[in-house]
């Protein structure tokens, strides 16, 4: 079914908001729980889709799992864990991409897992080679079949080796929840270290793992023959947080985000300043406030920590919209993670994508035929439309456009919307914002 919203743009947004656990984060520890031989807790948790997702295939497994959504508390039991029967799991194909990273820790407990086919966004290939690379550099042996992949250990699981040939994130978090348990020393080089996996490794670090980062993103860790359950507070959400300050900037608005964490923030801060935002730190958020007068347009290149995060570019290039003069985002991380600026178009927006790198260094997907360039021109005054909402992000940016312009915008297929953004309805309803469901 069509989830379908009506939105009066034109309005400020103003208020107080408050963001809860990452969504990046929260379903890894979830993971990571089924390593541990007794119970977790895991504080601060969203009701988001993701952690439904996940919560579904831990219990395929036999996980007990008790989520107090008032509160934000998550409770893990992994002490019965079980093969799941495959027509079950083959049925959450699709679903998320959190089901690779069961790999490592159902090999541990069960010595098999069969992993359903991903999901998520539709913002390139999102190919997973270097997961597998990583899990057969273990010593596991990984069998596509229909609807997933069947992986086994015959041997077990031992220390290795392994160099990223780019710091991905998954593949990191593939490599630690496996080398954890494997036997002996694992080196791993070019590792992602955003604050997300670095929340990982204090999760793994208090179940007993043995594991450290060094100053050239290379994570040692020393297997270990069994680790205990965790108590951990997830880090904030710093992309809804920015996401919130990019509809603030857009609507001319005044949002203060409770939970938002400075040192997580510190380059957005940084741009979200150079556009002419202004912002205002405390101990437990961030106000995050149009000034008045005009935007300034800039030149950004996205990266990976502590870089400018791609997942804080969708939502920003709407504000950019309103900036005077040409802007220039160059995506370094996703080779397809523009497409969403069509529908910003048909609202008003002058935003042309290239395939060259522009403004920046040479990517790698400069020479291939991949529009992963913008050029926006502002400032440019939007107007209601009808549009679909294509991925996560480039779905809150399209709330954050429809909220911006004049007119009414009926928004289709919001539900994608909540895979990572708490109770978005109703915070946009705080925040003054006239939407209704269609
Ligand atoms: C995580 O995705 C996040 N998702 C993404 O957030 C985020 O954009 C991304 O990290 C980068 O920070 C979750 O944590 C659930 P990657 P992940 O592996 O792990 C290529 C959002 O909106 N690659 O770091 O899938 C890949 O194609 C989402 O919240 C390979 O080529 O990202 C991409 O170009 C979107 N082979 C680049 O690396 C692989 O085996 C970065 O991907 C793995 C990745």
């Amino acid at each position: 079914m069509d989830s379908i919203i009506r939105v009066q743009g034109g309005k400020p947004l103003q208020g107080d908001i408050t963001v809860r656990g990452a969504k990046n984060f929260v379903p890894k520890a979830m993971v990571a729980s089924l390593l541990g031989t007794t119970p977790s807790k895991l504080r601060n948790v969203p009701l988001i889709r993701d952690v439904d997702v996940v919560s579904g295939l831990l219990g395929l497994h036999g996980v007990q799992i008790n989520f107090d959504q008032g509160a934000g508390v998550l409770d893990l039991d992994p002490s019965n864990v079980e093969t799941a029967h495959v027509a079950e799991v083959q049925a959450m194909a699709g679903s998320s991409r959190i089901p690779i990273l069961l790999c490592g820790p159902l090999l541990h407990r069960l010595g098999e897992a069969f992993i359903p086919d991903l999901g998520g966004c539709n913002i390139g290939g999102r190919p997973i080679d270097m997961h597998l690379n990583a899990l057969r550099s273990f010593g596991a042996i990984v069998d596509k079949q229909e609807g997933g992949i069947h992986i086994t250990a015959p041997q077990g699981l031992r220390g290795t080796k392994i160099n990223l040939p780019y710091p991905s994130v998954g593949a990191t978090e593939q490599t630690l929840l496996t080398a954890v348990m494997a036997e002996g020393i694992t080196e791993l080089t070019g590792a992602a270290i955003e604050p997300e996996i670095m929340d990982l490794i204090n999760v793994l670090q208090k179940m007993g793992a043995n594991l450290s980062v060094d100053t050239d993103r290379t994570i040692r860790i020393e297997g270990v023959k069994e680790l205990k359950g965790f108590t951990h507070t997830a880090l904030p959400d710093r992309i809804e947080a920015a996401s919130w300050a990019s509809a603030a900037l857009a609507t001319r608005g005044d949002i203060y985000v409770r939970g938002a964490h400075q040192p997580d923030m510190t380059t957005f801060l940084n741009t979200f300043r150079k556009v002419g935002g202004e912002f205002e730190i405390d101990d437990a958020g961030i106000r995050f406030f149009h000034p008045g007068g005009e935007l300034q347009s800039i030149v950004l290149e996205t990266n990976v920590h502590p870089g400018f995060m791609t997942d804080w570019q969708q939502p920003l290039v709407v504000a950019l919209t309103q900036a005077t003069g040409l802007s220039i985002v160059h995506e370094t991380v996703y080779e397809n993670r523009l497409g969403f600026t069509k529908a910003l178009n048909q609202m008003g927006a002058q935003i042309q994508i290239y395939r060259e790198c522009l403004g920046g260094t040479p990517c790698r997907f400069g020479q291939r035929n991949f529009y992963h360039s913008a050029v926006i021109s502002g400032p440019t005054p939007l107007h209601g439309a009808e549009i679909w909402v294509p991925d996560l992000r480039g779905g809150f940016s399209y709330l954050i456009a429809a909220l911006g312009a004049e007119g009414e915008s009926i928004v289709h297929g919001i539900d994608v919307i909540a895979r990572g953004y708490e109770h978005f309805l109703t915070k946009l309803g705080r925040l003054g914002a006239n939407v209704e469901r269609a």
